[in-house]
């Protein structure tokens, strides 16, 4: 069928059933939510069998609904209705949740149901649960009703609300999240941090100033005052709840210079002398088990900073020294990697010299990684990856992604950003030297399929994360225990040593940060207006071409529609 994509942005949901949906043969176009005018448009070049609407703001425009089938992903049950479903979810403590596939009409999330399904809720932010449990529910829904439809007077008439138990719960705002810090438990003041993380955040007074929280983890030891910062570590402040504590990690100042998202500590620079440094908040965390090294790696939105890459290769060679045969990089539950932390180079004095810093402060990563010879490495893809984050991954011996993850291999939406990470000494390397251009080249989100096709993953299993966790220890403790190992170590030694003398790791490094200098200092500002736009959200005015397949057609074509 041809399925057009009505979305507010082409976010991790919208990427995810773009890629399953054409991997069954769909031909998938997607029109970003600007005005009525330019959807209607969208529509009359594109044609469609279906509208598809996996994460839209707004209401479908009436000429469009009443001529088209557009299927709306509600993230609730049945009979769920309004703008904060998962918020008011995470807000009551709702043991289960779901994604309903739902006809749009001339009421709100009020049309026939075409399919549904269920998840049980976690201790964990919106934009978690998002990304995780709801995504794959809402990929289970939307294949049944795309196949329900698909049939056509074959298939069985969607069920009415009529009847349902309709609840109605209207946007929430910020007086309805506000936290008491005087009253509210630490169980309470999680649950409202993580119902607005990623957005938009719990609105709050620290210092006396208006800031928005969010990255919240538990506290079991520390105590103070309500309200009170009692401790630091790393990006997070601890922050006394009426019966304990809990860890903010990241804020943003709206009014201020940097209106952004940072870590707190960075936020709040001028205001926590005094405050004592303790455990609690850890980014990086090392477990070894039957002779494998497994390095976690939670950074919020799986940005690395320059910090963090340092202390992360700092990790990474305490694992090495470690009497262990494999090492595991384990990235984060939601996102493995993102590449640089675009907000830290955005708030720097001078942009360009931090963006230098972190790029080889990342690139010394990926070359400890690449020259390891003490041991077998393995990335494990809980989560996605995207840009330089991908290439860091494949700088292991391995690499083994969750079904269902998604890959973002390319830098080009960065403002045409050259790259660097060895991806130019990686690529043909593990994907040959036609599928390397054929990745670098394209700018569309990759599945497991595909990248597995292309080499850039080895191995793809299970789609739950606690599974794939679980058969990651499995495998990695057979890699461990295998009767060929040493000849395994032994083989990507001498092929390194072979790869080395073709031409030495260091050549590669030059020529990709040759690039990467003109793009950071250079005359064509693209890098830095881009990284703008993306720190800033700054709405798009239009949709890339890349994904938006019936103007890219149009284009070529102006005279005639698609389909025409
Ligand atoms: N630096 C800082 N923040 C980042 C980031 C990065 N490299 N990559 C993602 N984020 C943040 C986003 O701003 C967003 O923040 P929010 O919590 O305020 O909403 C959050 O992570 C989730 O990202 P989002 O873009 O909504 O996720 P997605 O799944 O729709 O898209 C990517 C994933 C990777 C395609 C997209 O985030 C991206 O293009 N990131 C930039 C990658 C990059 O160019 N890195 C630098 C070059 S190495």
């Amino acid at each position: 069928m041809r399925i057009l994509f009505l979305v507010h942005s082409f976010n991790s949901l919208s990427q995810r059933l773009f890629v399953e949906l054409r991997s069954r043969g769909h031909l998938v176009s997607v029109e970003f939510d600007i005005n009525d005018a330019t959807t209607i448009e969208a529509v009359d070049l594109f044609r469609p069998d279906l509208i598809l609407a996996p994460f839209l703001k707004r209401a479908i425009p009436e000429t469009i609904w009443r001529r088209h089938a557009c299927f709306i992903v509600h993230p609730g049950v049945p009979g769920d209705r309004g703008p904060s479903s998962l918020d008011h979810a995470i807000l009551e403590g709702e043991r289960q949740w779901g994604v309903t596939v739902l006809q749009a009409n001339g009421v709100m999330d009020g049309g026939d149901i075409w399919a549904h399904a269920a998840f049980p809720m976690r201790r964990a932010s919106k934009s978690s649960i998002y990304r995780n449990e709801l995504t794959e529910a809402a990929v289970s829904a939307v294949l049944q009703a795309v196949e329900a439809f698909a049939l056509g007077k074959e298939a069985p008439a969607p069920r009415s609300q009529a009847g349902l138990a309709v609840r109605v719960r209207p946007l929430l705002r910020q007086r309805d999240r506000a936290i008491d810090w005087d009253k509210d438990d630490t169980d309470t003041v999680l649950r409202k941090i993580r119902a607005a993380d990623g957005v938009p955040g719990v609105r709050d007074s620290l210092f006396g100033r208006e800031l928005y929280l969010y990255d919240a983890r538990p506290e079991f030891r520390l105590r103070g005052a309500p309200g009170e910062v009692v401790a630091r570590c790393g990006p997070a402040i601890c922050r006394a709840t009426a019966n304990g504590a809990v860890w903010i990690g990241h804020l943003c100042d709206r009014r201020g210079e940097h209106p952004f998202k940072l870590p707190a500590t960075q936020v709040l620079a001028g205001e926590l002398e005094g405050v004592p440094e303790r455990r609690g908040y850890e980014e990086i965390r090392y477990v070894e088990e039957f002779g494998v090294g497994y390095l976690h790696f939670e950074f919020y939105n799986g940005a690395m900073s320059t910090r963090q890459c340092e202390l992360l290769l700092q990790a990474y060679r305490e694992a090495r020294s470690r009497d262990t045969r494999v090492i595991v990089l384990m990235g984060g539950a939601d996102f493995w990697s993102n590449g640089m932390h675009l907000n830290i180079i955005e708030a720097a004095d001078s942009p360009a010299d931090e963006s230098w810093r972190n790029i080889n402060a990342i690139n010394d990563l990926a070359r400890e990684i690449i020259t390891t010879d003490s041991h077998l490495v393995v990335s494990a893809l809980q989560g996605n990856a995207g840009a330089g984050g991908v290439f860091l991954a494949r700088a292991a011996d391995y690499v083994w992604a969750r079904e269902g993850v998604i890959l973002n291999p390319h830098y080009k939406d960065m403002g045409n950003l050259y790259g660097s990470e060895y991806w130019t000494y990686l690529l043909p390397r593990y994907a040959g030297h036609l599928s390397a251009r054929q990745i670098s080249q394209a700018r569309l989100p990759m599945g497991t399929v595909e990248a597995s096709s292309l080499g850039l993953v080895d191995a793809v299993f299970d789609s739950a994360r606690s599974a794939f966790v679980q058969s990651t220890v499995v495998r990695a403790g057979m890699l461990a225990g295998a009767d060929n190992y040493q000849r395994l170590l032994a083989e990507k030694n001498a092929r390194r040593s072979a790869d080395e003398a073709e031409k030495p790791l260091e050549a590669y490094r030059e020529e990709e940060l040759e690039k990467m200098r003109i793009n950071f200092y250079g005359f064509d500002p693209s890098y830095h207006v881009a990284r703008y736009n993306f720190v800033y959200k700054v709405p798009r005015s239009r949709t890339p071409l890349t994904i938006a397949r019936h103007r890219a057609v149009a284009d070529a074509e102006p005279a005639r529609s698609v389909g025409a």
